[in-house]
């Protein structure tokens, strides 16, 4: 196959928490791929740091052992592998303190891109910001690019962004969401913008209802005192669900340029109405035969944090007013699935009778697992017996349809080269964050009024019973988990 890799230009890329999960797991491991690909250019710099006393051999060796564990069968050869390794650098730093600030600045060099990446906790967001300014670090081709969260509420945001604004320009800042980077993501606004055939059907006339599920098999394990204090509102709502809201509901953008896409995506969270109440289910997972309960995961047996939470989303503009998006996300649940369906309309009138089933048109965009699209339509059942109706599905497999040797590459991948390419796009403008949590704050402030708790479910199920209600008394149904 001819390989379509773009090379980007040379650069210096400096990753803080690079001992960290995040960096051994996803980052480094994509630039790995990328280096693999041919599109990470041989003479890029790619430095490690971390407070941890090491050496550069050190470092190497950690994150070599990463790769055996978390790259498995799409590690490169060992070749390839090994050059890559050679590549990387250490410096020891404290984000919070001067220590290893002078050193990280001999290593970088004055005219190639120089992009800082923060994979630390939150609460160091603003000292590196700081820091990287203080040591004269920050030129025109500098880039950062920021973990989520961003932010814990409006207010926290808002002071994170004029941080941020202090150091850098909004073109500078590359707030990460990695579901943006996701291939069927991305082939949604293909779907919809380089198509004919579904905007004329895309909006409150033909569109019923859409569901975006977000569902995790694994509960909150280690990290169970750390979650506690997010929840799935702000953990998943806030960002992931919400940008995959907007891509579905968003008008065309005049280009598939940054702003562009970034404005019509504002335009979409400043639309959604209020959450009733009574259109929102919490709930928080008991323990089962051989697993602890979310209370003692988190250590915090009178905790009202969710674990999981459904919610029923109304836009109101021209486009939408009429069709709920039915948001839905959670820990422990039955498998571990990611997709959209948009489920279409009846048909105004049935010329066979009672034979036609309910609702047949669903588009399910699946982010995981197996990233793929399918479209279920009603044929004729094949054979005698008269005119009997079946739906199918029209099942793209991207695995499938590109072929065993193509690898579909990591979201990670996809969004660090297009930091290097200086392309925005994929990242949330600080505007959309706040606007984002603009809409969540009152839905949790509500909560903390209140002293209801979530409701319970069992780890495995699809959820709380109230949740099956959401859809039930509006007459619909979740989707099955696959
Ligand atoms: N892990 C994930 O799957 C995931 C997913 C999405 C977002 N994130 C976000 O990514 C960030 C990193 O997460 P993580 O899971 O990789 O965390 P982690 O495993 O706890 O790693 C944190 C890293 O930061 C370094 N660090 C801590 N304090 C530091 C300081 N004062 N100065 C310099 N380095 C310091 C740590 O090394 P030393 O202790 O040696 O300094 C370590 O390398 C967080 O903001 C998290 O919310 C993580």
């Amino acid at each position: 196959m001819v390989s379509r890799v773009i090379p980007v230009d040379s650069f210096d890329l400096v990753i803080f928490g690079a001992t960290g999960d995040l960096a051994r797991r996803k980052i480094l491991p994509a630039l790995c791929q990328r280096f693999a690909e041919g599109q990470m250019p041989p003479e890029a710099r790619v430095i490690g740091a971390a407070r941890g006393d090491m050496s550069r051999a050190e470092f190497q060796a950690l994150i070599s052992d990463a790769f055996d564990e978390f790259m498995g069968d799409s590690a490169p050869d060992a070749e390839t592998r090994a050059s890559f390794i050679e590549m990387l650098d250490y410096v020891p730093i404290d984000a919070a303190s001067d220590q290893g600030w002078a050193e990280l600045a001999t290593r970088l060099r004055p005219d190639v891109v120089r992009a800082f990446y923060f994979s630390v906790g939150p609460s160091l967001f603003g000292s590196l910001a700081t820091q990287l300014g203080k040591f004269g670090m920050i030129s025109d081709e500098t880039r950062i690019v920021v973990e989520k969260p961003f932010g814990h509420d409006l207010e926290t945001a808002r002071a994170l962004n004029k941080t941020l604004a202090a150091h850098f320009d909004e073109r500078q800042i590359y707030r990460i969401d990695h579901y943006l980077g996701k291939e069927t993501v991305q082939n949604l606004m293909a779907v919809r913008f380089a198509n004919v055939l579904f905007e004329p059907l895309w909006n409150a006339r033909f569109v019923d209802h859409v569901q975006i599920t977000v569902a995790e098999s694994v509960g909150v394990g280690g990290r169970g005192p750390y979650y506690d204090k997010s929840g799935a509102m702000r953990d998943m709502v806030q960002n992931h669900l919400m940008q995959l809201l907007c891509l579905i509901a968003m008008e065309p953008p005049y280009c598939f340029e940054p702003d562009a896409v970034r404005d019509e995506k504002l335009k979409v969270i400043n639309a959604l109405d209020r959450v009733l109440p009574t259109d929102i289910v919490r709930g928080q997972y008991l323990a089962g035969a051989d697993s602890a309960s979310y209370l003692t995961e988190v250590e915090s047996p009178e905790s009202l944090t969710e674990s999981y939470v459904a919610l029923k989303v109304g836009i109101s503009n021209w486009r939408w007013k009429g069709t709920p998006f039915y948001l839905r996300t959670g820990k422990k649940l039955r498998s571990r699935t990611s997709e959209i369906a948009v489920t279409f309309r009846d048909p105004p009138h049935s010329i066979f009778g009672e034979t036609v089933p309910w609702r047949t048109n669903v588009l399910v965009i699946r982010l995981q697992p197996d990233e793929g699209m399918t479209l279920r339509v009603m044929i004729k059942e094949p054979g005698p017996g008269g005119m009997r109706l079946k739906d199918v599905a029209l099942d793209m497999s991207f695995a499938d349809a590109l072929g065993d040797d193509m690898h579909i590459p990591d979201a990670y991948e996809r969004l660090i080269m297009d930091v290097m390419r200086g392309n925005q796009t994929l990242f949330m403008r600080g505007d959309e964050v706040e606007a984002a949590w603009a809409w969540t704050d009152p839905i949790i402030a509500e909560w903390q009024k209140s002293a209801d708790k979530p409701k319970p479910y069992d780890p495995g199920s699809s959820g709380p019973e109230d949740a099956l209600m959401l859809l039930h008394r509006d007459d619909r149904r979740w989707r099955e988990f696959r």
